[in-house]
């Protein structure tokens, strides 16, 4: 089983030479070698391409987008620099072994064979995250406590005792995933997934996913240079995003990550990180995003997680109906995230809703760019102008599609 894994050394502390790693020759794309680490960012369908842009944007090398995430590799401070920056993936993992895996005993050996003893000590906690898709093994259960078992089998055998597992905030966080029997063991070193910006204190009934608002706001190809409103901003998913965007605040900002508790954690160079990113933040003019919605409660928290996102000041909120609405200035961007009926009240109650939001566009928007994001394509029939475009994207597990709308 040994001779066939590819071995991926993550870089632990102590990195002495293990004999459970590969000959070079076979550790995948060499990368070892060369101090790279293969990494995977995990991201929402639909969004791939964007992250992809983000990842070639801090300037990391061979990112290959693909169904679900983007392959990359990097250095740590690129894995740092990833976590802490990317705005439109959920997770990154970080590759140890690829393996063909048929059977629980392949299974148990090819996650034997990694050197667990130089990234877990005994004190340490670990957890056991896992997917499977078109394999033998089916029980994703049984997958993730034959990999756990391996793992404290293999620490204890090395250092005499073994480290307990915490579900809910482990010092590592070990990704299984299996597809068509092949396996890969990764770490994984977001901990937290990355929509968990920090900023958000309370959730209010429908709120948007901080990776998806910043996907439809990179769609929008918006840059900060016109204005942007939000007339159903609820609790600002979309205008904080927009903000952190257009202040260069890179939106992990306000979080930790699971790489900090790893052994190999590098402080200095995490430091220097945050700081290169805090030097660049800047300064938006009073205006330049605007929110509205007609829930208080909603505004209420908007404005919360403005502040915490250090954003004070900087989106203006107001009170209003969308049938008020009216933008300032001749150009921008309009998003609207309407109510879709799944989640918040019924489809009959919405469907005028929809008719207003395609009149307003059509009568008090002329010059600015709509875009309309909704779970429900019977709804944006309503709307009742012809979209330029169509994207898919998913809000959970609930397909969505942006629309855009030029509005002449
Ligand atoms: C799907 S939620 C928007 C969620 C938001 N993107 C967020 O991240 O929290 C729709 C919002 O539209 C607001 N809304 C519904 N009808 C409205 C209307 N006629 N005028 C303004 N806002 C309205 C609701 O209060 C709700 O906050």
């Amino acid at each position: 089983m040994n001779n066939s894994n590819h071995i991926i050394r993550p870089g632990a502390r102590s990195a002495k030479p293990s004999k459970t790693v590969a000959p070079k020759s076979q550790q995948a794309n060499g990368n070892s070698a060369t101090g790279l680490l293969h990494c995977f960012a995990a991201v929402p369908r639909g969004a791939e391409e964007l992250a992809a842009a983000e990842l070639l944007a801090l300037g990391i090398s061979d990112v290959i987008p693909g169904k679900g995430g983007v392959s990359f590799c990097a250095d740590l401070s690129g894995l740092y620099r990833a976590n802490l920056w990317l705005r439109t993936a959920s997770r990154i993992l970080v590759q140890l072994a690829l393996f063909p895996c048929l059977s629980p005993a392949d299974l148990y050996a090819g996650v034997h064979a990694i050197a667990w003893q130089e990234l877990i000590t005994p004190e340490m906690t670990l957890a056991v995250d896992c997917s499977l898709r078109d394999s033998i093994l089916t029980h994703s259960g049984f997958v993730a406590l034959k990999t756990k078992d391996a793992i404290v089998d293999r620490i204890r055998e090395s250092c005499g005792s073994r480290p307990n597992v915490d579900t809910t905030s482990p010092d590592v966080r070990i990704n299984v995933h299996l597809h068509k029997n092949n396996c890969t063991i990764s770490l994984d070193s977001s901990g937290d997934s990355l929509d968990r910006r920090g900023y958000r204190l309370e959730r209010n009934e429908a709120p948007l996913r901080e990776t998806l608002a910043a996907a439809v706001i990179a769609l929008t190809g918006w840059d900060g240079s016109v204005p942007l409103a939000d007339p159903m901003c609820g609790s600002g998913t979309i205008p904080v995003e927009a903000a952190l965007l257009a202040t260069h605040t890179p939106p992990g900002l306000q979080r930790t990550f699971g790489f900090q508790r790893w052994l190999d954690f590098d402080e200095k160079r995490w430091e220097t990180v945050c700081k290169d990113a805090e030097n660049g933040i800047r300064k938006i003019s009073l205006g330049l995003i605007t929110g509205y919605d007609l829930d208080n409660r909603a505004l209420l928290l908007a404005g919360r997680n403005t502040a915490k996102a250090g954003l004070e000041g900087q989106i203006h909120f107001f009170h209003a109906a969308l049938q008020e609405f009216q933008p300032e200035g001749d150009k921008g961007v309009i998003i609207i995230n309407p109510p879709y009926g799944k989640r918040l009240g019924e489809e009959d109650d919405l469907r005028e809703l929809y008719c207003q939001i395609g009149d307003i566009m059509k009568k008090r928007c002329r010059g600015w760019t709509g875009y309309v994001l909704t779970g429900n394509l019977e709804l944006a029939k309503y709307i009742g102008l012809k979209a330029s475009r169509r994207y898919v994207l998913f809000n959970g597990a609930i397909e969505c599609r942006l629309l855009k709308y030029d509005l002449y």
